[in-house]
């Protein structure tokens, strides 16, 4: 099957002094989603925002909220993301021995769940879980930070992943260094959720340029008319 090309800008690379703004921004200029970049310190080197954010957030705009947690332990706080407005919420599989529990639980809360994959983790990982997840979200950097290069060995590994998906109701999200000229080869590689922080963002420019850019690249790459 077929599934729809999703541009997610991450609000990463917003200017956290008017986030409020910057959603209404990414709204306007054409975002499919909202990717929520959730950071702990510990399972990354980085800490971002939790659910009091996304709560606040929530009234602003009525596009998908794709939560992307890379905390652990996860378990304590998907409660919490999800009464937030968590439409999605991605857990990584690297950030604990009982992913497929938290991958229930995320379902039992009546969100979409997804699994993350670290570049350094094969596709392998999430075999098991294949009937427990709506999206499978592939790193293409190291997870922590926005604005790194793009790792080429996800190209390779989206590939492999539309292969063990099937015919399965699945998203293949890509997720790190994605700019409009990355974009053809995740798209024809299988991916057809695309994150991007820096490349949208970046200096406040021409939001809905930006995304335009990336999804005209992407939609050219899967034989659509841009
Ligand atoms: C990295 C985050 C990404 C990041 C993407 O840990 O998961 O979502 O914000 O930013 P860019 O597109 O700048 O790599
Ligand atoms: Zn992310």
């Amino acid at each position: 099957m077929r599934h729809p090309l999703i541009v997610a800008p991450s609000i990463l690379s917003a200017d956290f002094a008017k986030l409020g703004e910057e959603v209404r921004a990414l709204d306007a200029a054409g975002a499919d989603w909202i990717h929520v970049d959730v950071m702990d310190g510990h399972f990354v080197p980085n800490i971002s925002i939790g659910p009091g954010v996304v709560k606040a957030l929530r009234p602003l705009t009525k596009k998908v909220f794709d939560v992307h947690l890379m905390i652990a332990p996860c378990d304590p706080y998907l409660e919490a993301f999800a009464e937030a407005g968590a439409d999605i919420i991605t857990i990584h599989v690297e950030a604990g021995p009982h992913v497929h529990r938290s991958l229930q639980a995320i379902r039992a809360l009546g969100k979409k769940a997804g699994v993350a994959l670290n570049p350094g983790t094969p596709e392998s990982a999430v075999e098991p879980l294949l009937d427990l997840v709506d999206l499978i979200l592939v790193m293409s950097v190291n997870p922590g930070f926005g604005g790194q290069t793009f790792i080429p060995l996800a190209v390779e590994k989206i590939s492999r992943l539309r292969g063990l998906v099937g015919a399965r109701a699945i998203d293949v999200e890509v997720d790190g260094g994605i700019t409009a000229e990355i974009a053809p080869l995740v798209a024809h590689a299988g991916a057809n959720v695309l994150v991007a922080g820096s490349a949208v963002l970046k200096g406040g420019g021409n939001y809905r340029a930006n995304i335009a850019a990336i999804r005209n690249a992407a939609a050219l790459a899967r034989g659509e008319a841009a």
